[in-house]
């Protein structure tokens, strides 16, 4: 039997355009990151679904998601409802397919690499911009002994430790610490958390150097270089400069850009191995907009929308 999924009955094109890069009823002045609501809104709202759940499951992501506001509270429980469910993903997704549902491909890509590294014996996880991104919590087990380092600007970390812990789920192992990567130095913020230099790590920037100004770029794959000792992995993600086009992401940047976060800074695909290599990283492997096409969606058995020019990367440090 076929299971139903919420976007089957999606019809995407009626109405206006009512694409919303927010949390549910979140406030138009909340400091909080509006992205970063979004993302977890969708991690909350796939896990709902029985076949995008049979690829990717988020128990914690509601916990974030319904406490942005009292109207998140109430309308997240109504989406575990298909129509409902598929009313929400039609609104969100209605000018960016998969701005919901990429997340069923984008979680697993990352976690898995992440449980690679941390089988390989590497002890320390750095999260960069980690919003309410909840693979600290997905991967408890697994990081038992492992310190854990998360780093967002202070009303994100605020509200990530309230949410926490009001849930019983503050970890002793894992620092919650606040930054600004366009203002303030990595390395300096985790020498003085108990980060060890001489241990290798894994550094996760999901979703964040898209954010960051090209001096901000430069100044974290910088600190990733000097804190990163001999096997340290780097994970990251970025849109390539080609989106910047006029025409091809225009609404999700007014969004973002009325929410208060500009997407500013892209990479040319073709070149990331010379980037990487240049900033002291050997480029690992890559997903790109056609290998998630062609080699995860049609594993999900639900329809995922792709997000054009986002791609996902693992490199390790190098030591020439
Ligand atoms: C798109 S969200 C991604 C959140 C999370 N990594 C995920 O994928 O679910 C981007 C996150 O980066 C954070 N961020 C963006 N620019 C930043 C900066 N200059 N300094 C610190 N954090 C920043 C935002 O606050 C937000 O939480």
């Amino acid at each position: 039997m076929v299971e139903e999924t919420s976007s089957k009955s999606c019809d995407r094109t009626k109405g206006t355009l009512v694409m919303a890069v927010r949390g549910i009823g979140q406030a138009d002045d909340s400091p909080i990151s509006k992205s970063a609501m979004l993302l977890v809104t969708a991690c909350a709202v796939v896990s709902k679904d029985p076949v995008y759940a049979r690829t990717f499951q988020d128990p914690y992501a509601a916990w974030f998601a319904a406490a942005i506001s009292d109207e998140a509270a109430e309308r997240l429980p109504t989406l575990d409802d298909l129509a409902a469910r598929a009313a929400f993903i039609e609104e969100t997704e209605r000018d960016l397919d998969g701005l919901v549902t990429h997340v069923v491909y984008r979680k697993p890509w990352i976690t898995d690499r992440v449980r690679g590294a941390l089988e390989a014996g590497i002890g320390q996880l750095v999260i960069l911009g980690a919003g309410c991104d909840t693979l600290s919590l997905r991967l408890e087990k697994a990081l038992a002994g492992v310190e854990v380092f998360e780093f967002d600007r202070t009303p994100v970390i605020d509200f990530r430790r309230r949410v926490l812990g009001q849930h019983g789920a503050l970890a002793e192992n894992v620092r919650l610490l606040t930054i600004d990567f366009d203002e303030d130095d990595l390395g300096t913020v985790l020498g003085a958390n108990g980060f060890d230099r001489d241990k290798p790590a894994i550094i996760v920037a999901e979703a964040v150097v898209e954010y960051l100004t090209g001096d901000g770029v430069e100044g974290l794959f910088a600190s990733a270089r000097r804190m990163g000792a001999p096997d340290s992995r780097l994970i990251f993600t970025f849109l390539a400069n080609k989106v910047y086009e006029p025409g091809k992401f225009d609404t999700l940047r007014d969004r973002l850009d009325e929410g208060g976060e500009s997407l500013k800074f892209g990479l040319v695909p073709s070149e990331i191995e010379h980037f990487l290599d240049a900033r002291g990283f050997r480029f690992l492997e890559m997903a790109t907009p056609e290998t998630i096409e062609r080699e995860i969606v049609p594993l999900v058995g639900a329809p995922v929308g792709i997000i054009p020019g986002w791609h996902l990367v693992l490199a390790e440090r190098h030591m020439r």
